[in-house]
Order: C-alpha cells, then structure tokens, then sequence
C-alpha cells in the first residue's frame, strides 16, 4: 500500500517535472523565435538596398519618366496595397487612408483617418507628397517615416515605384508632371518634342540606323529611367 502511495509520488513529481521541463523548453522555442524576426526584417531591408543597385537609389527625373511610365503596371501593383487602402475618388479608409488625390496632397491629413503622430509630424515639416517623397517612403515606409503605422515593407524596385507613383499620378493628383530638367533634356534641343522622341524612340532606333539626330536623344533618355 505505502509502495503504490509512494509510486504514486514518484510519479506526480516525474510528472510534474516533465511538465516543466516542457513549458520550459516552450518558452525557449517562444523566445527564441522572437530575435530571428527582427533580424527578418533588417535583412528584407538590405536586400532592399542591394535590389536598388550599389549606385545611391535617388529619384529620377520625373520629367522624363512620368510621361512614359507604365500607369497599369502601377494600378496591377496597387494590389498589395488594397488590404489597407482604397484607390477610388471618396473611396473608405481602412487600415490606411484613402489615397485617391495622395500626390500635392499634406501627407498625414486625409479627412477622417488618425495618423500615427510621426506621420503627422512629417506632414508638419513635409507640406506635400511629391514625387521624390513619395518615392522614398514607398521604398521603406517604416524606415523613411520611423514609427509610421503603415506596417508594409515597401517597394524595392525603383520601376515599381515609378509605375505606382504613376498611378496614384493618374488618380486626381494636384501635381503637375515638371519639366525634364535641364541635365536630361540638354542633348535635346528637341524639348518640345520631347515627349515624341520619348515615345518614339524604341521604333526609331532599330528602324534608322543611319539618322545621327535620334541617336544622341535616344541614348540620353534611357539612362536616367535605368537609375
Ligand atoms: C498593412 C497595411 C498597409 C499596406 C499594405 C499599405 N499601406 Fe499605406 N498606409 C497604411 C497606414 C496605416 C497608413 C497611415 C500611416 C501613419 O499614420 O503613420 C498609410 C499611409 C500611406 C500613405 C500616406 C497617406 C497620407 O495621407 O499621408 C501613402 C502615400 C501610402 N500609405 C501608400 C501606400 C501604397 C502605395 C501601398 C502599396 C504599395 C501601401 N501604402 C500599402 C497602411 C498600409
């Protein structure tokens, strides 16, 4: 009788302590799952860094990009960003405002959205979202506007932002497209028919051989779009 009382013991303290040692090893697992995640994240960001070329990721010439720009490209990749904003004129915010109108509009103060006070405070020093804003924060939202609560990871690819920033370009913006700046536009004394050359460029290229005038504008207005 004492023997099986004893077993008995002998067994809830076994028990027990495989219990512990369990909820021990648990918490190890919880806890260490914690530290790969922020690690997770620096890496995304590096990556992020390196996807952008060695060469420092600054915006284009908007002047020069925009007109061409891929508009559906951008409106295909403002899917990944339907989970939290709407795109249409009076569109509903959701997790994030509405973005309809975004570009000339003061970042942090679309009507009957509560922005996270360090976007607030980016609107108070930032008047309005333009290009090359736009552009830095959709590369690394989290790390452009520190303590933002728009938890995405951003877009790393500068055509991806071009594209999207495009779009939102197309859906009521205040902005208008600027000038080509002098730099791009120099080998063109054709600036008013930049937009022809522009557009017409990848034809004439392979077509004319021989026309020595489209060769300089056609080479020069590339480049800045690859940056
Ligand atoms: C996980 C949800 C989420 C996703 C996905 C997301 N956003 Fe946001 N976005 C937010 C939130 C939340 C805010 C408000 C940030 C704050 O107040 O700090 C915001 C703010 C913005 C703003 C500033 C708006 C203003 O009125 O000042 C822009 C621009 C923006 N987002 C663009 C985008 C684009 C473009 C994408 C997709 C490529 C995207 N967001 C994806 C949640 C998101």
């Amino acid at each position: 009788m004492s023997d099986l009382q004893l077993n008995k013991i002998l067994g809830a303290g076994l028990a027990t302590g495989l219990v512990i040692l369990g909820l021990g090893q648990l918490t190890g697992i919880l806890f260490e799952s914690e530290p790969p995640e922020k690690p997770g994240y620096a890496i995304a960001v590096v990556e992020d860094t390196g996807g952008g070329g060695e060469v420092a990721d600054t915006p284009p010439d908007w002047g020069t990009v925009l007109p061409t720009a891929d508009i559906a490209a951008g409106q295909a990749i403002s899917a990944k960003c339907a989970g939290c904003h709407t795109f249409t004129q009076g569109g509903a915010n959701g997790t994030g405002p509405n973005l309809f109108g975004v570009v000339g509009r003061k970042p942090g103060s679309h009507g009957g959205f509560a922005y996270s006070a360090p976007m607030t405070d980016f609107g108070a020093k930032n008047p309005v979202w333009d290009y090359d804003r736009l552009y830095l924060f959709l590369k690394a939202p989290g790390k452009d506007v520190s303590g933002t609560k728009m938890t995405f990871v951003g877009l790393k690819k500068p055509e991806e932002r071009i594209a999207m920033i495009a779009y939102l370009h197309s859906l009521g913006s205040t902005l208008p497209i600027p000038a080509p700046k002098p730099a791009a536009a120099a080998p063109a004394a054709a600036a008013p028919a930049a937009a022809g050359t522009a557009a017409g460029a990848a034809s004439a290229t392979p077509g004319t051989p021989g026309a020595p005038a489209a060769t300089p504008s056609a080479t020069a207005a590339p480049a800045p779009v690859k940056k």
